[in-house]
């Protein structure tokens, strides 16, 4: 089967584990703390902060950034509902965006402008697909009506131009991500007291940490806030390490084969179309395409899968879920709901090769014409 994503462990990750097993010490050490600096100087940064998952450190941002209770926060509906949980959390509502285009599939600047109320105070976009939304675009918009920003760069690993441009940006390791840790997240901040502040609270709100505690022997530890365990352990954190001086090569590799599919379905498949047509930044995490309108998606899916081929959808939007859609009914966006009903995304991750590209716009093609 050829997967739509697939992590890439080898000898180089089995070593860096085994290092943390033969140390006895598997959690919150040095290898946490090296992942982070390693971490922040490949994105440009000063420090980060790791965590147990984007998702936990969607919900730290959020929360240090002090939003909570009768706060709105603008989210895009075309993410993974990990975006709008997040603000659930805190105890914020979430307020669903639509995107700009079918062509251009990120939260949309203008209709953001219109859901703002005076209980706004932060928007949180989403890199989808490792397309970056538009930096100058969203620090105007924010700047203009003092609320925070916050980035969901689960899907922009490693993309040299994300860096940082809002208050805070959260990274994911899951095992489909452009890196992975297993499970895993990172945040950096713009300001050092979020970043301050979201260290003390992935580790229940304490003072000092068990490391500190062995080194520097506090006698004892307080707690100054309400915190999680949202902790990194070390053997995420080594198998982080390796992962990252891998990933500039595998997001090249990404952008060649993201390439080759544009060559390749413009030929195979003319109805299909891909989205960001025009040259865009990106980390290339996935490949999303759109069926014609009256293609029948979970045929065509049926049928690549018996070729072979794994596809999947990214994403539902959000605010149809059953969850969300009893919570706040009548959201209509009709942007978002168009494009994922007719979304369907196709293998993409270092692995593979052109070849198995250009089989897969074949298989499309024929499975489009049945
Ligand atoms: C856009 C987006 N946000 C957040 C998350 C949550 O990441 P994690 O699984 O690390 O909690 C994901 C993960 O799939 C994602 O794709």
């Amino acid at each position: 089967m050829l997967f739509v994503s697939e992590p890439n462990l080898g000898p180089d990750e089995k070593v860096a584990v085994a290092e943390v097993i033969a140390s006895n010490w598997i959690t919150m050490g040095d290898r946490v703390r090296q992942f982070e600096m390693e971490f922040a100087s490949h994105h440009n940064v000063g420090d980060a902060v790791a965590v147990s998952s984007c998702t936990a450190g969607l919900h730290l941002a959020l929360q240090a950034l002090g939003i909570g209770p009768g706060d709105e926060v603008l989210v895009p509906s075309l993410s993974f509902v990990a975006t709008a949980n997040a603000v659930l959390y805190t105890g914020a509502r979430p307020i669903f965006v639509d995107v700009e285009s079918i062509d251009v599939p990120l939260m949309s600047c203008a209709h953001a402008a219109a859901k703002v109320t005076d209980r706004t105070k932060a928007a949180v976009v989403m890199h989808y697909a490792g397309y970056l939304a538009n930096r100058d675009a969203w620090k105007d918009f924010a700047g203009a009506r003092g609320l925070f920003l916050v980035e969901d760069s689960a899907h922009a690993v490693g993309q040299g131009r994300t860096g940082l441009f809002g208050d805070v940006a959260v990274f994911s390791f899951y095992g489909n991500k452009n890196m992975t840790t297993g499970e895993g997240g990172m945040i950096v901040a713009s300001d050092p007291s979020i970043l301050k502040s979201v260290r003390q609270a992935r580790g229940h709100g304490m003072t000092t940490d068990t490391v500190t505690r062995l080194r520097e022997r506090p006698a004892s530890y307080d707690v100054t806030m309400l915190g999680q365990n949202y902790r990194m352990n070390e053997l995420s954190a080594a198998i982080g390490s390796v992962q990252l001086r891998k990933l500039a090569g595998w997001n090249d590799r990404r952008q060649t084969l993201t390439a080759h599919y544009r060559g390749a379905l413009g030929a195979f498949c003319p109805d299909v179309s891909v989205p960001f047509s025009a040259a865009w930044p990106s980390a290339h995490h996935i490949l999303p395409v759109l069926l014609p309108e009256d293609a029948d998606r979970t045929r065509i899916m049926n049928s690549l899968r018996e070729e072979g081929i794994q596809t999947s959808m990214h994403y539902p939007a959000i605010h149809l879920t059953s969850l969300y859609r009893g919570m706040y009914p009548g959201v209509s966006l009709p942007l978002t709901e168009t494009f994922s009903r007719r979304e369907l995304t196709l293998p993409l991750h270092p692995k593979m090769n052109t070849e198995q590209v250009e089989t897969v716009a074949r298989s499309l093609a024929q499975a489009l014409a049945d």
